[in-house]
This record gives structure tokens, C-alpha cells and sequence, in this order.
């Protein structure tokens, strides 16, 4: 089954055809960065122009490819939430048009649920498994028992991981987007330069829950009073102890799920699961077995967004043609989606 898979939930728009949920048969990524690098963050109007512009030809190239036309394909996946609207409402139509044009099933997916698929489509993974998400947008420790049954442990009470990333690179004029160039730095820096600390208020309901603001905090207006003066106070120290601090606040959550569900399998994704620390802390041991996606389906890509679509459309989902986008998705905390 030969499934077309469109996002643009925020600044890549993308494409991909990808057969049985596996098989990468075409993938096109198309980047905003360099239009939203001036304003060091995604610029949400100029987000969706600029998915209206390019969509069409990112469809046509994909296409072209995979060596197809809209009458091969079996169904077409979209992400509807959450995301941006103006963004999400491009691809959303798009698809619409597309399926209608051509007559073909359509299915309105869930981005996150996409994120926590993307390993999926290149090796095979159990259920169930703990879901760590990380993102500019989310952050996400969840439990998973099956690729739609997502229940949520914990997540930020503030900012996203990958944004606090964005915010610390921004404010010391690191460059952008913030979490690649932080990890680049972090690999020639001493994360024993500044002992930066893990907000610990997290109790009961909030035993899963991480903090990023208190953390942005101290890196930015706070850096001398966690400064062990035996070291340098260079952009490299900077970057590798917030990005330590920034990690392991993650993996304490994400250790004490484990304990507590006695799952051992964990599933990383979003921008964030790119991070060299991250992946290195997760595959260090032998007491936990860890995936994560190849870099390039770490970020935003259609290609885990088509792999989804499949297992919904191959047992006979289909979206109403009145589906809407949504920003945020509701009840979070419990059940989801
Ligand atoms: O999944 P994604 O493309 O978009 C959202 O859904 O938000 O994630 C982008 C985020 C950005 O905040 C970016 O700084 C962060 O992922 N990121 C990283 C790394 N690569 C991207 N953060 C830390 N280390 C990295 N290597
Ligand atoms: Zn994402």
C-alpha cells in the first residue's frame, strides 16, 4: 500500500511516499530555516506563505522520485495537530484537494503520534514502550501501547526542551536554530564549568514533569552564581553544562517512569532526540533498549506522517472532509489523543 504523507505543521514542508508503513520510497524535506533565521525563531505568518508557495512543487519533486502519479497512490496522511495553523491548515488542504482530485482515502494524523512512529520506519519496535518526545514544541514522556494508544506521564510545565535550546543559543548570540549549534559547541566544552540546578518541586502528579524556565534562568541572568571558577566561562563550557543540565533533567524523568512501569524499551523523537549527549546517555547501559530515529527523521519529515497514515487507513479510517486543524490538542495530561 502506497501511502502519500504531507506535514507542515511548522517550519519544514515535506513530503513523502513510503509503502506498508516501512519502505521509504520518496522524501522530500524542504527547510524554512534560512527565512526565519533573521528573526532567530519561527515566524508563524511567514511559516504557512511560505508552505503555500513551495508545497506544490515539494508534491511534484516527491513524486517525480518515487517515479509515481496521484492515481498510484493507495491514501494520503496529513498532520492536522498540533502544530501552527496557518501551517497546519496548508498541508490540510492541500491534502484534501489532492485526495478529492484524485479520489483516494484521506486520513488527518496527529504530529506526535507521527514523532514516536519515525523509528518505526526503519526498524521494528515493540509495544509497549516508554515515548520520550522532545521538541522545539513538545516535550513528552509517555507510555505507549500501540502505535494510536498514547498515554501521557509527563511533559514541561513551561517551555519545550528543544525551545529552552533555542533561547540559551539566542541570548548569548550562539546562531539559529539554537540546538545543533549548542550541541556542536557542548562537544569542545566542560560540563563542570557551571552546576546548574534541576528544579525538584516535581512531586505526586508532577513526578514525570520537567521545568525548562527556572533552568533558561540561571544560564541567562543567573551564570555567575553557578560558576565553579576553576574553568573558563567560554560559549563551549556554557553550552555543555546547560546542555547536560537540559538532558539529565529528561533522563531522571524518564528512569523513574521505568522504575515505575518496569518498561525497558524507550523510543525517542523530535528534534531533540538529534542530540549527541541524549543519544549517548540512552545507549550507555545495558538495563534499558533504546531506539531512536536516523537523524534526518528526528525533525519535522512527511515520511513518518505516511508511515502512520498507513496502519490508520489500512484498517479502514478515513477523515471526514470537514476536518479542521487544531493548534493544541486537548486533555493532554490523561489519554491522548
Ligand atoms: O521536531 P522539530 O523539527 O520541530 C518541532 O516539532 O518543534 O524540532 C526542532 C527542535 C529545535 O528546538 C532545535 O533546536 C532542536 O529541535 N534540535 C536539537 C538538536 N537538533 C535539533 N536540540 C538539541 N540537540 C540537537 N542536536
Ligand atoms: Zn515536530
Amino acid at each position: 500500500m502506497l501511502v502519500l504523507g504531507i506535514e507542515s505543521s511548522c517550519d519544514e514542508c515535506s513530503v513523502a511516499v513510503v509503502e506498508d508503513g516501512k519502505r521509504i520510497v520518496a522524501h522530500r524535506i524542504a527547510t524554512q530555516i534560512e527565512h526565519h533565521k533573521p528573526y532567530q525563531g519561527v515566524v508563524p505568518e511567514i511559516a504557512s506563505r511560505m508552505h503555500t508557495e513551495w508545497i506544490l512543487s515539494v508534491y511534484r519533486r516527491t513524486l517525480a522520485d518515487a517515479g509515481l502519479k496521484a492515481g498510484n497512490l493507495d491514501g494520503i496522511a496529513v498532520t492536522s495537530r498540533p502544530g501552527l495553523s496557518g501551517s497546519l491548515l496548508v498541508g490540510l488542504s492541500f491534502a484534501k484537494g489532492l485526495a478529492a482530485a484524485a479520489g483516494k482515502p484521506f486520513i488527518a494524523t496527529d504530529h506526535i503520534l507521527a514523532h514516536l512512529y519515525a523509528p518505526r520506519l526503519v526498524e521494528e519496535i515493540e509495544y509497549p514502550f516508554i515515548g520520550l518526545l522532545v521538541s522545539g514544541g513538545h516535550t513528552l514522556i509517555c507510555r505507549m501501547d500501540a502505535f494510536d494508544r498514547l498515554t501521557v506521564l509527563g511533559t514541561t510545565i513551561d517551555d519545550a526542551c528543544g525551545e529552552a535550546f533555542d533561547k540559551v543559543a539566542k541570548y548569548f548570540g550562539m546562531g539559529y536554530p539554537g540546538g545543533v549549534i549548542i550541541d556542536r559547541l557542548a562537544r569542545r566544552g566542560d560540563s563542570n564549568a557551571f552546576a546548574f540546578p534541576d528544579p525538584s518541586l516535581h512531586k505526586g502528579e508532577h513526578r514525570y514533569d520537567v521545568s525548562y524556565s527556572g533552568l533558561k534562568t540561571a544560564v541567562v541572568n543567573q551564570l555567575d552564581q553557578f560558576w565553579n571558577r576553576k574553568f573558563e566561562k567560554s560559549p563551549e563550557n556554557i553550552a555543555a553544562s546547560f546542555e547536560r543540565a537540559a538532558v539529565d533533567m529528561l533522563l531522571r524523568r524518564l528512569f523513574r517512569a521505568i522504575e515505575d512501569t518496569g518498561i525497558t524499551r524507550i523510543v525517542a523523537g523530535g528534534g531533540v532526540a538529534a542530540n549527541t549527549y541524549l543519544r549517548q546517555q540512552l545507549s550507555a547501559g545495558p538495563e534499558v533498549e533504546s531506539h531512536f530515529p536516523p537523524l534526518e527523521l528526528c525533525t519535522d519529515n512527511g515520511a513518518m506522517v505516511a508511515g502512520l497514515g498507513y496502519h490508520f487507513l489500512v484498517r479502514g479510517e478515513r477523515s471526514d472532509w470537514n476536518v479542521n486543524v487544531q493548534a493544541r490538542v486537548q486533555r493532554f495530561r490523561r489519554t491522548y489523543p
